[in-house]
């Protein structure tokens, strides 16, 4: 989706829809936006008179102005919801709401109207419309037949009709993807245009991790998620390598392998460098699980939603997605993405319960459960990254556990970590990104749950408090480097949570990846 600013006058702005987002309680209709009735007669006070719109969060009114004027060819209004709680996020989801209701609407460009002090200050409100909109049009359409490019044609911002759009579903047919969205600002300098980038290449980056998210198991392997890696460091001049087998052999990769060992896909180790920063400044290092498929291993899932295991890479999807924007923006910063990748599946050489493998770090593991294979791979991708870069600080995330679903549910991952600063300064980022986190305590007698009679650890300690079992086994890996780890099984995918959403992989914790990395810029 194309995104861009426009200042001309809001009546005679020509545009196939306008869209003006009012809050509940608003009597008026304030600055530019005030004087948008009187070219409809009048009609939305009287909508707002009788009750129709009272600028609910779902409130919708579509107006047609007089032909032959030039200016919008529609016009409508969407519910802002309340103004005192009118946030970054509440920007993004009046836009997505605006970007959907244009998509319904079969129209693919249309302008948005902001008042940029509504929303917290300028900055802030241009960078989350801007999300909020290119979030919204993204759609997952390539294995779709006959929608690959994810539109159908050029409709030139007009309305097409639904039967050029080629094999629809039963029911409905699909409507053209959004092409081009304006936001029409009342306001603002300079500041607004780099936010208005800021925005776009962070939801950029989160659709990127989508759409990792959203290929299927058989096409998004390891070797895929590599492919892709090296895609990015062509383009943005990242450092890049990647480990396979025989690599990983030789780092005594015991862990990573060990999980790998039941599949016919080899697993991959990827390993991205972005020089923006300093030569001799530590880098910071994200690391994303990249399971690309889990069935557990030989202690098998149910089959009841199975399925949703392809999403078992979602960690190492928002580092992707992360690495793109971080090099689309040229941030000035030293960063290292790191994404293990393996499936974890089950053959006469799948690792058994009871086995004792070695990790990279020499520690001896009893797996116990062949299905506690996140903590695995990332033990071997962390211990690296520390060893190979010694990053100032790194940040990890992993849909690791069921448990966290059990403790936050869908609103919320869990953040642990060894340094209580660098935990608030990633729950302040998931804050601002509108993708939040909440801390567990990392306290020592969780530890105990993780004592091992034959080996020096086992992979899992139980069911009591196993999100933070399960960040106990990864800190381990990271020695003294200042470290934090989200667990994202409940937040990276799942049914729409927000307009800017899908049922599918959301792309979280890209944004808030990226707000904590920019937080670091000194
Ligand atoms: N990938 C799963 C965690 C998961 C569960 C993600 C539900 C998304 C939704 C992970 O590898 C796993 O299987 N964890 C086990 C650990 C247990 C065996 C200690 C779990 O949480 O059940
Ligand atoms: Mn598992
Ligand atoms: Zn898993």
């Amino acid at each position: 989706m194309k995104v861009g600013l426009v200042r001309e006058d809001l009546l005679s702005h020509e545009t196939p829809l306008l869209v003006i987002p009012v809050f509940e309680g608003d009597k008026e209709l304030t600055g530019p936006a005030s004087r948008v009735d009187e070219l409809l007669g009048g009609s939305f006070a009287r909508a707002r008179k009788e009750g129709d719109f009272r600028g609910k969060e779902d409130d919708f009114s579509l107006f047609y102005p007089p032909d032959g004027e030039g200016g919008p060819e529609r016009i409508a209004f969407v519910g802002a919801g309340s103004r005192d709680e009118a946030d970054a996020e509440a920007a993004r989801k009046v836009v997505a709401r605006a970007v959907r209701r244009a998509e319904s609407l079969s129209v693919v460009v249309l302008t948005v109207h902001l008042a940029i002090e509504d929303f917290g200050g300028p900055e802030r409100t241009v960078q989350a419309a801007a999300e909020g909109g290119v979030l919204a049009g993204w759609d997952f359409r390539e294995l779709k037949s006959g929608q690959e490019n994810g539109s159908n044609g050029d409709m030139g911002g007009r309305r097409i009709s639904r039967r050029q759009a080629s094999q629809p579903p039963p029911g409905e047919p699909p409507s053209p993807v959004v092409e081009e969205l304006r936001l029409h600002l009342d306001g603002g300098g300079e500041d607004v245009e780099r936010a208005l980038e800021v925005g776009v290449a962070f939801a950029e980056g989160e659709n990127l991790a989508r759409a990792l998210q959203w290929r299927p198991g058989n096409v998004a392997t390891p070797a895929h998620l590599a492919s892709v890696a090296l895609s990015l460091a062509d383009e943005h001049g990242f450092t890049s390598r990647i480990l396979g087998p025989g690599e990983m052999q030789e780092e005594g990769m015991g862990a990573l392998l060990s999980v790998a060992a039941g599949s016919e896909q080899e697993p991959r180790l990827i390993v991205l460098e972005h020089r923006g920063g300093e030569e001799d400044q530590a880098p910071l290092a994200l690391v994303g699980k990249g399971l690309t498929f889990d069935s557990g291993g030989i202690s098998i899932k149910p089959s009841q939603g199975m399925e949703d295991m392809k999403y078992d890479m979602s960690g190492g999807a928002a580092v992707l997605g992360a690495m793109q924007a971080i090099g689309a923006l040229g941030l000035p910063i030293n960063v290292v993405g790191v994404v293990p990748a393996s499936e974890n599946l089950l053959s006469g050489k799948a690792t058994k319960p009871g086995d004792v493998i070695r990790t990279r770090a020499g520690t001896t593991v009893e797996v116990i459960n062949t299905d506690a294979e996140g903590r695995l791979i990332l033990a071997d991708a962390l211990s690296y990254v520390v060893d190979r870069f010694r990053p100032q600080a790194v940040l990890d995330c992993a849909t690791l556990t069921g448990a966290v679903v059990m403790a936050l549910g869908h609103h919320a991952a869990a953040v642990l970590g060894n340094d209580d600063g660098l935990i608030d300064e990633v729950r302040t980022a998931g804050e601002l990104a509108g993708e939040n986190c909440w801390p567990l305590p990392l306290w020592k007698p969780y530890r105990k749950q993780l004592e091992s009679t034959v080996a020096d650890m086992k992979n899992v300690g139980g069911r009591p408090a196993g999100t933070i079992t399960a960040a106990w086994f990864l800190s381990e890996f990271v020695g003294e480097t200042r470290w934090a780890h989200l667990d994202i099984a409940g937040t990276a995918y799942g049914d729409a949570r927000a307009p800017y959403h899908r049922k599918g992989g959301f792309g979280f914790p890209t944004r808030l990846l990226l707000e904590w990395v920019r937080s670091r810029i000194s």
